[in-house]
């Protein structure tokens, strides 16, 4: 061992050579990153949104942490997904319409680079767990394709919590198939019938943690089922909730309870394995509430499916010793598409071989304060829209738009689905989806809740930092920011790629194998 001198001569020289050998200023290592996304948690089911439904660790972990509390995400799975992989908006990548069904030969476009194989790049070992739902037709689409090292889950969405099955009707063959969809790597994972999913994924996640016993950083990506529906939960999680009386919502309210244990029981992994002192935790849901299913985004309106803040605005969080500020809330606008050069940019990494991104690096934003590099927002633009699950008022309403021309629509065709932020503005176009509120059941007062727009009425402006209810339409009082957001909207329309959406391959049947996979 060298000694290293007190003063004079010797000390100088001594600087020169430790500058020299650059030993004064090791690298930092780069954090790990654990990124966990739960499945439809609405706005107004987590504790610190004053929720009945209690979340004591979600709220402590976000609480010593920062706050998103203008974060937005897209208004269903796979598009949300798809923008957390790829930094991209669904208009250039062709997700821009509903979710990748079972059957549909698709998945997100095998030329786009995924956050896990930038990563992978950047030195990191990649896990992932939970739901994937971007598409599994053929094997080049899959998680480990795609750069993960390990992957353990299922592939589509909406599955049994228990028996990990999911029937799907296969229409051409005029059949329903119910079959497995779990997989481990890329086999058929059997052997974990009758387990509830939360604590397998989280028991995985756990050991993953437990044996990343390497100087490499790590990458886990724990996207939870939790708390989509079929409302499934071990009875004892419902108990504390006795006092909801809707039982919808007293099941979900379970599966919240359940979901915010299990996050509990990754962070204290991640401590107990000495990660956590240099880790990034983010927390996300992928999209609000569905209210048919026990959700709720009270006071935000619409639900999932819609472009109403209460499909769009999400629940999510950042904790880490390594933030330069904690225990604050963030109101910079923050997108999902935003976590792709963030991550990639905590990595040290860079995002060579991607596409141009949409996405912006917010670490300094969240971190330190420092203005948010985001300006503008595109929530989405498509032009094929139906509402699955429309609301009693406005079932006519896409047909009635299009008859009716008006100013507008010599700027940008505003019987489309598309809505679009710029600072505290949000234009809406075409229907955006079942526009009514939905107060939690304990609240119910339907007085107040049911949307009065004519069903003719296709065009929305919003400052949604004052009105965060969308409320009190302005676009007669500001023609002018109509108009310029309107050209914003046809500029990236003019960009965009088509919408793909192929039918059903028949061949999709899982009879002859009995899980659901790849098919060509
Ligand atoms: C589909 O199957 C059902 C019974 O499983 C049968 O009643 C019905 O006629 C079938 N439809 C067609 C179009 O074959
Ligand atoms: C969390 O860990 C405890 C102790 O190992 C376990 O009993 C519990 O089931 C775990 N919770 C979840 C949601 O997996
Ligand atoms: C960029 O990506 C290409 C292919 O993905 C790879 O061959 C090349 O080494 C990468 N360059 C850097 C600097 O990582
Ligand atoms: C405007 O968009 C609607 C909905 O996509 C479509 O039905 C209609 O044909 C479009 N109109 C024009 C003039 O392109
Ligand atoms: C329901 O809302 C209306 C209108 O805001 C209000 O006048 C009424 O008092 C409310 N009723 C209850 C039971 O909260």
């Amino acid at each position: 061992m060298l000694k290293r001198p007190g003063a004079g001569p010797l000390a100088v020289l001594w600087g020169l050579l430790w500058l020299r050998l650059g030993v004064s200023e090791p690298p930092p290592r780069p954090p790990h990153l654990v990124l966990v996304l739960a499945d439809d948690l609405g706005w107004n089911d987590v504790g610190w949104h004053r929720s009945q439904i209690r979340t004591p660790t979600l709220d402590a972990l976000g609480g010593g942490g920062v706050r998103l509390e203008r974060y937005y995400t897209q208004p269903l799975c796979t598009p949300s997904r798809s923008q957390l992989l790829t930094g991209r908006y669904q208009i250039h990548t062709g997700l821009q319409h509903q979710i990748i069904w079972p059957c549909q030969p698709s998945c997100v476009p095998l030329d786009e680079k995924l956050l896990p194989e930038l990563l992978k790049e950047a030195g990191y070992v990649t896990h992932m767990v939970g739901k994937w739902h971007l598409g599994m037709y053929r094997k080049e689409c899959l998680p480990t394709r795609r750069g993960f090292d390990t992957y353990f889950g299922y592939l589509l969405g909406s599955e049994n919590y228990y028996s990990h099955e999911r029937c799907v009707p296969i229409v051409s063959k005029n059949v329903t198939r119910c079959a497995l969809d779990f997989r481990d790597g890329e086999e058929v994972a059997t052997g974990f019938g009758n387990m509830y999913s939360v604590n397998v994924f989280t028991e995985r996640a756990v050991d993953l943690i437990a044996n990343h016993q390497t100087e490499k950083p790590l990458f886990l990506y724990l996207a939870l089922q939790s708390v989509h529906d079929p409302l499934q939960v071990p009875e004892k999680y419902i108990e504390p909730y006795s006092f909801i009386h809707n039982e919808n919502r007293r099941k979900y309210a379970g599966m919240v309870s359940i979901m915010d244990e299990a996050v509990g029981n990754v962070t204290t992994a991640l401590k107990r394995h000495g990660l956590w002192d240099n880790t990034v935790f983010i927390f996300s849901t992928d999209n609000g509430g569905q209210t048919l299913a026990g959700g709720n985004n009270w006071p935000l309106r619409g639900r999932k499916w819609t472009l109403w803040e209460g499909g769009i605005r999400g629940v999510g969080f950042v904790a880490s010793p390594l933030l330069k500020r904690k225990g604050v809330e963030s109101h910079d606008l923050i997108h999902i598409s935003d976590w792709l050069p963030t991550l990639v940019s905590l990595a040290g990494g860079c995002a060579n071989g991607t596409k141009p991104l949409d996405g912006f690096d917010m670490w300094k934003t969240i971190s330190e304060g420092k203005p948010s590099p985001r300006k503008e927002l595109l929530h989405n633009i498509d032009p094929v829209f139906v509402d699955p699950s429309p609301c009693k008022d406005i079932t006519k309403r896409t047909a009635l738009q299009s008859n009716y021309f008006s100013w507008e629509d010599t700027i940008f065709n505003t019987s489309i689905h598309a809505a679009i932020r710029y600072g505290k503005w949000k234009l809406l176009t075409g229907n955006p989806g079942c526009s009514d509120w939905f107060p939690a059941p304990s609240l119910f007062n339907e007085s107040n809740t049911l949307s009065s727009d004519p069903p003719t009425k296709k065009l929305w402006l919003f400052d949604v930092v004052n009105d965060v209810e969308e409320r009190n339409d302005l676009s007669e009082q500001y023609p002018n920011i109509v108009k310029k957001l309107l050209s914003r909207l046809q500029h990236y329309y003019k960009n965009s790629v088509p919408v793909f959406y192929p039918d059903d391959d028949p061949r999709c049947d899982p009879a002859a194998t009995g899980a659901w996979g790849p098919w060509m």
